[in-house]
């Protein structure tokens, strides 16, 4: 079990998807659990800062996600989300509803489930290292200055046709920076035994080969 934790926009998703796929391992994209519950919570038209009509909903909320790193499988009630779910609705509520520690104690419950170890897993996400998977083989805490992730970022929306708005990038990579790390329930940090890898000057594949590494490090150590 590799856990792969760290803040928006240092490629983790990119780099997590990249290391399973060497590794041919299953690929877990905690994320997108809470943005499935997020979408659940914005149709079902309750409001994300309502902790307690939150915390209701999300223990029916009916989600489905695939492990492949090559194919992005999410299911709200048997329907694929997984453009949905990437939309500005969903990002700029996703914050408040991961905050409900109902919806964490769910989700994780079903993280350790899908993640039980009988196979090789890459699981992506926050709190992998210190809450979900404290006995993880290999956990990587990825980072990157607040600077660079939004210029990545904003570089990714203006090649997908978005605005080319660097300092509003910029101002959103903070504010989900401060709510993720300033939360009562599992802020954002390095589990005490994780290895803090930052990309800030590293390629994508760089990020990877250093991330294979770890891996092998970790499997030649407990040989
Ligand atoms: O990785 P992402 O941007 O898709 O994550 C969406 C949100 O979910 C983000 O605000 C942080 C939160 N999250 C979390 O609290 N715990 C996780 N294990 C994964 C994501």
């Amino acid at each position: 079990m590799i856990a792969v934790d760290g803040p928006a926009g240092t490629g983790k998703s990119s780099v997590s998807r990249g290391l399973a796929r060497a590794l041919s391992a299953r690929y877990l994209n905690t994320g997108a659990m809470y943005r499935i519950v997020t979408l659940a919570v914005l149709r079902a038209g309750v409001d994300p800062d309502d902790a307690a009509a939150v915390a209701e909903l999300a223990s029916e909320v009916d989600l489905a996600v695939g492990f492949d790193p090559d194919e992005d499988l999410y299911f709200l009630g048997g329907e694929d989300v997984s453009v949905e779910i990437r939309g500005e609705a969903v990002t700029m509520a996703v914050s408040a509803v991961s905050a409900v520690p109902e919806v964490r104690t769910r989700l994780v419950d079903r993280q350790r489930e899908l993640a039980d170890g009988s196979v090789a897993v890459v699981v992506e996400g926050r709190d992998i290292g210190t809450v979900v998977l404290p006995d993880a083989d290999v956990k990587v805490f990825l980072t990157a200055s607040a600077e660079e992730r939004a210029r990545r970022r904003n570089d990714q929306n203006v090649e997908s046709g978005l605005v080319d708005d660097y300092d509003a990038v910029l101002a959103d990579v903070q504010r989900r920076d401060h709510l993720d790390s300033t939360r009562a329930v599992s802020p954002l940090r390095a589990a005490d035994d994780a290895v803090v890898v930052d990309s800030s000057d590293m390629s994508q594949s760089e990020t990877v080969a250093r991330l294979l590494d770890l891996v092998e490090q970790r499997a030649g150590a407990s040989r």
